[in-house]
C-alpha cells in the first residue's frame, strides 16, 4: 500500500518525537511491504518565526493532499507570557483543526502492566483502566464570540453549540461504545449551563437509535473526582471542548507518564494523529523526551486511516516489550538506567 502522510513536526520536543515515529513507521512499512511518502510542513513558532503565520496556507494545502497527517507539537515559552502577542502558535492549531474540519478528538487512557507502579495512583485503583474520551474540538467557548467591553475592564468568551454538532460527535461516541463494553458517558454541567442541557437533551433523544449502548449522564465536577478514585470504571466518554481538555489532562497522567498517551483527531475527510503531551520545551533538543506517545499515534494512524490493523499490532507489542525490558527514557527510569529519545527509536526499529 501506498501511504501519503503529512509530517508536521511543529515546536519543542516536536520534531525529536516525530523523527522516532517516522523511523519505526518506516521499520513497519519495511516489513509489512508499504511505501511511505512523507510530506513535511511547517506549524506553530517555527513558522510564525518563518513566514509569520502559525498555519500557513501551504502547510493546509500539504495536509488537504495526504492521506493521513502525523502531528508532534506546538508551543513556544516565549509567547506565553507576551499578552500583548498578535500571533501564537496555538492559534495554528486551532485553525488546523478548524480547517481540517477535525471536530472529534479521540484520547484514550490505558495503562500498561509493567508500567503500573509509575501511576500516580494506587494499584488496585487503575488496574484494568482502559477509557477513551470523544472530545468536541471544533466548537465551544474556544470558537465563541469573545471580547472586552468597558475600557477593556470586562473580558467574556461565549459557549455556543448547534444540535448538529452534537449529534455528530455523540454519534462517534455511541458507535465506539457499540464496539466496546456498551456503556457511555456523557459528561456535562447540565445543572447550570444552557450548552450543557442541549448536550444532555442531545444525547438523550439519540438513545433510541443505539438501545442496546447504556448512557449515562454526569457532571464534569464528578467525573473530575472519580477520574481519579475509580478510572476503570469507565469506558467510552463524550464531552464538549474545554471539559475535554481538562478531563484528557487529568486522565494522561494514570498510566504513569505524560508521554505515553497517544490520540486521533477525525473530521468528515481528515485524520490527525498526535501525543497527548505539548511541546515540553524545557526539554528541546536534549534528546530526553518519551516519544512513546508519538509512536503509539503512529500505531493509531495505521489502524484507523490505513485500516492496517497488524501493523498497529506490531508498534503496540514492541513498545510494550520496551517498557518490560526497562528500555525508557528518563521519565519512567526512577533514577535506574535510562535511554534517550534516539535509543528508545532505534531499539524499537531493531526489534521490529
Ligand atoms: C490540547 C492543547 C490545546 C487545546 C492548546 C495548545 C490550544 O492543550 O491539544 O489539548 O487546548 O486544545
Ligand atoms: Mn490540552
Amino acid at each position: 500500500m501506498k501511504l501519503n502522510i503529512a509530517l508536521l513536526a511543529g515546536d519543542g520536543i516536536g520534531p525529536e518525537v516525530t523523527e522516532q515515529a517516522v523511523k519505526v513507521s518506516n521499520a513497519i512499512a519495511k516489513k509489512f511491504n508499504h511505501t511511505i511518502n512523507w510530506t513535511p510542513a511547517i506549524t506553530g513558532a517555527e513558522a510564525i518565526d518563518k513566514v509569520g503565520e502559525p498555519y500557513p496556507d501551504e502547510t493546509h494545502e500539504i495536509c488537504m493532499k495526504s492521506d493521513a497527517i502525523l502531528f508532534g507539537a506546538i508551543g513556544h515559552p516565549k509567547f506565553d507570557n507576551d499578552p500583548s502577542a498578535k500571533v501564537r502558535p496555538e492559534q495554528g492549531l486551532l485553525k488546523m483543526r478548524q480547517k481540517l474540519g477535525l471536530f472529534a478528538n479521540i484520547r484514550p487512557t490505558f495503562t500498561f502492566p509493567s508500567l503500573i507502579e509509575k501511576s500516580p495512583l494506587k494499584k488496585e485503583r487503575i488496574e484494568g483502566t482502559n477509557l477513551i474520551f470523544i472530545r468536541e474540538l471544533t466548537g465551544g467557548i474556544y470558537f465563541g464570540e469573545r471580547g472586552r467591553k468597558d475600557n477593556g475592564n470586562t473580558a467574556f468568551d461565549t459557549c455556543t453549540y448547534k444540535r448538529s454538532e452534537i449529534i455528530r460527535l455523540a454519534k462517534k461516541g455511541f458507535e465506539l461504545a457499540m464496539k466496546r463494553s456498551k456503556k457511555l458517558c456523557c459528561v456535562d454541567k447540565a445543572n447550570v449551563l444552557e450548552s450543557s442541557r442541549l448536550w444532555r437533551e442531545t444525547v438523550k433523544s439519540m438513545e433510541k437509535d443505539f438501545p442496546e449502548v447504556e448512557v449515562s449522564y454526569e457532571f464534569v465536577d464528578a467525573v473530575a473526582m472519580r477520574l481519579v478514585q475509580w478510572p476503570n470504571s469507565y469506558d467510552v466518554l463524550i464531552t464538549e471542548n474545554l471539559f475535554g481538555d481538562i478531563l484528557t489532562d487529568e486522565a494522561s497522567v494514570i498510566s504513569g507518564s505524560m508521554g505515553l498517551m497517544p490520540s486521533a483527531s477525525v473530521g468528515t475527510e481528515k485524520a490527525l494523529f498526535e501525543p497527548i503531551h505539548g511541546s515540553y520545551p524545557q526539554a528541546a533538543g536534549k534528546n530526553i523526551a518519551n516519544p512513546l506517545a508519538t509512536i503509539l499515534s503512529a500505531a493509531m494512524m495505521f489502524e484507523d486511516a490505513f485500516s492496517l490493523k497488524e501493523e498497529a499490532k506490531l508498534i503496540r507489542k514492541v513498545v510494550n516489550l520496551s517498557l518490560e525490558q526497562s528500555i525508557v527514557t528518563e521519565d519512567l527510569a526512577n533514577g535506574e538506567k535510562s535511554y534517550s529519545t534516539s535509543e528508545v527509536g532505534d531499539w524499537l526499529v531493531n526489534n521490529i
